[in-house]
């Protein structure tokens, strides 16, 4: 059995890799309640449905809708993993559709990172099949620098510099998602 800390810890060791404390928990729910009066604001008319992609963004998503002061509907869809190490397959599959029928609807999907736009794009593609009236994408965090798709994310939480990061739903070998704050790996002690 392994105990982690999940209190703001400065530094966490997965394995013999250091990872050190990048978002704290409250610089997360700050943000998380921006956006979430963001969106409140702009969908003041509408009842929209949210779409978790499943699992990364079950926290974001979770602590997003409690900041929607307005009707709303959520539904989770799931892609391929993107594996069990550091490095995308590059292959997007579905695992999990979606259970709500989004016709004429106002879709915001929400996502934990966005990386190289691959995931996204992809939802973008099966969104169309549905005809939605409309379609935003909500991130926590997006890596500009490793975008190889042409995606617009409506809402970002942060944008953050193309390093691998863990906690707050994002996982390193499906661990670590429950940890409250975000760390990144540190290569060489460097950033
Ligand atoms: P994309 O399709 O290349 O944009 O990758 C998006 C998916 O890759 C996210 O939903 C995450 O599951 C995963 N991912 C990308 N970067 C990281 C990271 O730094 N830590 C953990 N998961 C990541």
């Amino acid at each position: 059995m392994s105990r982690i800390n999940l209190d703001n810890s400065e530094e966490l060791m997965i394995g013999n890799e250091k990872f050190v404390l990048f978002l704290s928990e409250e610089e997360i729910q700050n943000r998380v309640k921006q956006l979430g009066e963001q969106i409140t604001k702009e969908y003041e008319d509408k009842v929209p449905v949210f779409i978790g992609l499943l699992n990364g963004s079950f926290l974001f998503m979770a602590d997003l809708i409690k900041h929607i002061a307005l009707d709303c509907e959520i539904d989770f869809m799931r892609l391929s993993s993107y594996g069990d190490a550091k490095i995308s397959s590059g292959k997007v599959t579905m695992v999990k559709d979606l259970n709500c029928n989004i016709t004429g609807r106002d879709v915001i999907v929400v996502e934990d990172i966005v990386d190289t736009g691959l995931s996204i794009s992809y939802i973008e593609k099966l969104m169309e099949h549905h005809n939605p009236s409309s379609v935003k994408i909500a991130s926590l965090l997006l890596k500009p620098d490793s975008l190889k798709y042409d995606v617009k994310i409506d809402y970002i939480g942060f944008k953050i510099p193309d390093k691998f990061v863990v906690g707050y739903g994002l996982d390193y070998a499906q661990k670590f998602r429950n940890l409250r704050s975000i760390y990144v790996l540190s290569e060489n002690g460097v950033l």
